[in-house]
């Protein structure tokens, strides 16, 4: 689980990635396997580039990870538009505004497919008012394209325009074709150091067929049967599992113990609510934040950390986070629509609607895609049904040893479907060596004004920091989940 603000040494690979993008204004790509440190890497470049950089992802947890907003409120997509013509018609002034930055960054770039990719492109083109890829704008697009994907769009319409434009992914348009992207892979896995874990991973990367009968016997001596253990969080692939598991806790433990119930507060706040509008909490409930939680303006805790209810109260709720030792009372927060406007030369943004609620869900299951990105102590896989690619890799991913681990079923080869579109695309890419790449001959670059911008002021260098967001299992490794919760489940 990410918490932010503590120090965390960047190995060789990172550093010299880190230097590399310091000195260069042309487009990356930084990719890697699960829990090589892509996300450490990209804070650490966010924390020390004097660059204005638009933070965005496709999905609003993706983008909460980062700070940033989605791509269809940057670019005001409709919500989850297919219409090109809908999509690079937006007002020209505000976009104009958007683009007083020195880059934009796309976390989680497997989940953008490759119409809305192409799209960025086009508009940026546009906007910019420049035939160069993305309008001359620096793209940093960070990913791993052997996770998650956006849920295959069953709408036959889409299915034909995605066609069109190439494909399924990111890499499949011609934007990225053209991109002409420096890549950046990093390769030493930080999340898991159990080997067999490593190289099971490994295989179901690059390719299942390797994967020997000795291997899926190893996987599959950790089948158990569901229990109701809440130190396990179980990883589902639909939304209906979700609530299925969450409402069976719910049933079980609410009587026990004395439940409180929260209603939500809504202010002309437009779109999917972000929160449920009712929400009951009890003591010993498994949680988990559902809004970057910041303490005293620092940023403490992000979407999707997990803990437990400890006190519930009219206006607070005492949370225990996990392997945090001590306590945090969570208020109500406030989720915002916003828009961006220009005031005094300074982007600034207006609140249009908003949410009240506590930034809280019960959590004794998630879905696979909200844990994506995340370091999870230990994962109850429900593999029930039927599985997308790599979504048991990116479930399986999460932990750091196979001990940390249980499925509900046998592991089938089906399960473990992989993509032969991506295996190709890795195995085509060409990276930066970082290898033997020679940092000091590398500078620190000015970030480049964009041709019409008359609002940026020049930027100042900041102290290039070393610090950034924390691993925070590492250091309390020998937390031991036995003595975290005091209740009984017999
Ligand atoms: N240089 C490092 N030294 C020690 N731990 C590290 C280092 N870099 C990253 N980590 C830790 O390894 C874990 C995985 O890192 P991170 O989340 O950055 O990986 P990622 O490549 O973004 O993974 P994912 O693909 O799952 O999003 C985290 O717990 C992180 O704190
Ligand atoms: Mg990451």
């Amino acid at each position: 689980m990410t918490i932010k603000n503590n120090e965390i040494e960047l190995n060789d690979e990172q550093t010299k990635a880190l230097n590399y993008l310091r000195s260069t204004n042309d487009n990356i790509f930084i990719t890697g396997n699960a829990g090589t440190g892509k996300s450490t890497l990209l804070n650490a470049f966010l924390d020390s580039t004097p660059k204005k950089i638009a933070k965005l992802a496709f999905t609003g947890l993706a983008a909460d990870n980062i700070d940033g907003v989605t791509i269809d409120s940057f670019f005001a997509i409709p919500y989850n538009c297919m219409n090109e013509e809908l999509i690079i018609n937006i007002d020209e002034a505000s976009m104009k505004i958007k683009l007083e930055v020195h880059a934009i960054l796309i976390d989680e770039i497997s989940l953008v497919n490759c119409f809305h990719f192409q799209m960025i492109d086009k508009s940026l083109r546009k906007y910019l008012d420049s035939t160069k890829p993305f309008g001359g704008m620096q793209m940093i697009v960070v990913g791993d394209f052997c996770q998650l994907t956006l849920e295959a769009t069953k709408n036959f319409i889409e299915r034909k325009i995605l066609k069109e434009h190439g494909g399924v992914y990111a890499f499949n348009s011609t934007a990225w074709q053209k991109a002409n992207f420096q890549n950046i892979s990093l390769e030493t896995i930080h999340r898991q150091e159990d080997s067999e874990l490593k190289h099971i991973l490994n295989i179901l990367r690059d390719n299942v067929n390797k994967l020997t009968y000795k291997d899926l016997a190893l996987l599959n001596s950790n089948v158990r049967e569901f229990a109701f253990d809440p130190t396990a969080i179980c990883l589902c692939s639909s939304n209906k599992n979700v609530s299925a598991i969450n409402n069976t806790y719910n049933k079980i433990f609410q009587n026990d113990t004395a439940s409180k119930s929260y209603t939500a507060t809504s202010k002309n706040y437009k779109g999917k609510k972000p929160n449920d509008r009712v929400l009951t909490f009890w003591e010993n409930q498994r949680i988990m934040l559902n809004k970057n939680l910041y303490i005293d303006g620092e940023l403490k805790f992000v979407n999707g950390c997990l803990g437990r209810v400890l006190y519930i109260f009219k206006d607070e709720i005492v949370v225990q986070f996990d392997n945090v030792s001590k306590v945090t009372i969570i208020h109500r927060d406030k989720w915002e629509n916003t828009q961006l406007l220009l005031q005094d030369g300074h982007l600034m943004k207006t609140i249009t609607g908003t949410f009240t609620q506590f930034p809280l869900k019960t959590a004794y299951a998630i879905t696979i895609h909200k844990a994506q990105g995340q370091t999870l102590k230990r994962v109850h896989i429900i593999n029930d049904e039927f599985f997308a690619p790599y979504q048991f890799y990116t479930a399986l991913s999460r932990v750091r040893s196979l001990e940390d681990v249980s499925f509900q079923f046998p592991v089938t080869r089906e399960q473990l479907q992989t993509s032969l579109e991506v295996i190709k695309f890795y195995n085509n890419l060409q990276t930066i060596d970082l290898q033997n790449l020679d940092i000091s001959t590398l500078t620190p670059i000015k970030p480049v004004k964009l041709g019409y911008n008359p609002f940026l002021d020049e930027p100042k260098e900041p102290e290039p920091k070393k610090v950034i967001h924390d691993p925070l299992f590492d250091e309390l490794e020998d937390v031991s989940f036995d003595n975290m919760f005091n209740i009984s489940f017999n």
